[in-house]
């Protein structure tokens, strides 16, 4: 079976800064893996070069067994991508339904009409994070936590075979929160593979198979239950914090470094 995606020796650098160095990975089965590591470790770098939206410097990345810089246009079509929610333009002059739709989009031609299958997707994927009744309201007219689930449905429509996800929590109330965690079980159990940024790795934990710590290089790459210890911490807040140690560094879980 061809991995599900695969880097190799990947350098990539922004101008003369190296921010990834040396990754290499592999993901065999379609597994969910949890990504984290400080801000500015190169987390949302690692997920754009794995759509080929970033080229490396050094290294190959494949998806399913396609080189990511060679075949582009089919990485799109099989990769949902769900990016950084501080990154979007929230005042998008989009009905919900437009941004859905994007998602089937891609899966056609340049100028090719959409079809009926294609409302029916994105329909389906609207209700799938329980907002069809959204489907003409404008965009900008929503909160942080039902754009996120926007932009999930949009990459739902396109039937992906490898999810990737920036952050779905940041910002996010916990009603969007707690669908979102439904839906990206139930992909899980689909067989679709999960890549997910997160700052805190509690909403997921029982759905988490791997974890990646990540801070420029990887640091760790591993199951749960190898990587995560416990700590004093924990008391010392009192409440649950995880903490993450690998290469001299340690990664508190539970405390939301964007807050
Ligand atoms: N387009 C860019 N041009 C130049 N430098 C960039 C660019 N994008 C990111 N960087 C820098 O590369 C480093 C890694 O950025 P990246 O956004 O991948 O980190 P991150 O782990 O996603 O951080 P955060 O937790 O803040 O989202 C940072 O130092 C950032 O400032
Ligand atoms: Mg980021």
């Amino acid at each position: 079976m061809k991995p599900l995606i695969e880097f190799v020796g990947v350098d990539v650098s922004y101008g003369t800064e190296i921010v990834l160095h040396d990754i290499t990975f592999r993901v065999d089965q379609p597994e969910f893996v949890a990504i984290v590591g400080p801000n500015g470790a190169g987390k949302t770098t690692l997920l754009k070069t794995s759509l080929g939206i970033i080229k490396p410097l050094k290294g190959t990345v494949t998806v399913l067994g396609e080189n990511v810089m060679e075949k582009p246009w089919k990485i799109r079509r099989m990769v949902g991508y769900v990016p950084q929610r501080e990154r979007f333009d929230y005042t998008m002059p989009a009905l919900v339904k437009d941004i859905v739709l994007m998602g089937r989009a891609l899966r056609r031609k340049v100028g090719e009409p959409l079809r009926k299958a294609d409302y029916r997707a994105a329909e389906w994927a609207l209700r799938k994070v329980g907002l069809m009744d959204l489907w003409n309201e404008p965009f900008s007219h929503l909160s942080g936590g039902q754009q996120q689930r926007v932009f999930i449905a949009r990459a739902l429509a396109a039937e992906p075979r490898l999810l990737l996800l920036d952050e779905p929590f940041s910002g996010v109330d916990i009603e969007s929160q707690e669908i979102i965690v439904k839906v990206l079980k139930e992909y899980k159990s689909k067989g679709v593979g999960v890549l997910v940024v997160v700052h805190d790795l509690n909403p997921l934990l029982e759905v988490v198979d791997k974890i990646l710590l990540l801070n420029r290089r990887i640091l760790a790459f591993g199951k749960p239950a190898e990587i995560v210890e416990s700590s004093l911490l924990s008391k010392t807040f009192q409440r649950p914090v995880k903490v993450l140690q690998a290469g001299g560094v340690y990664f508190i879980l539970g405390a939301d470094s964007h807050a």
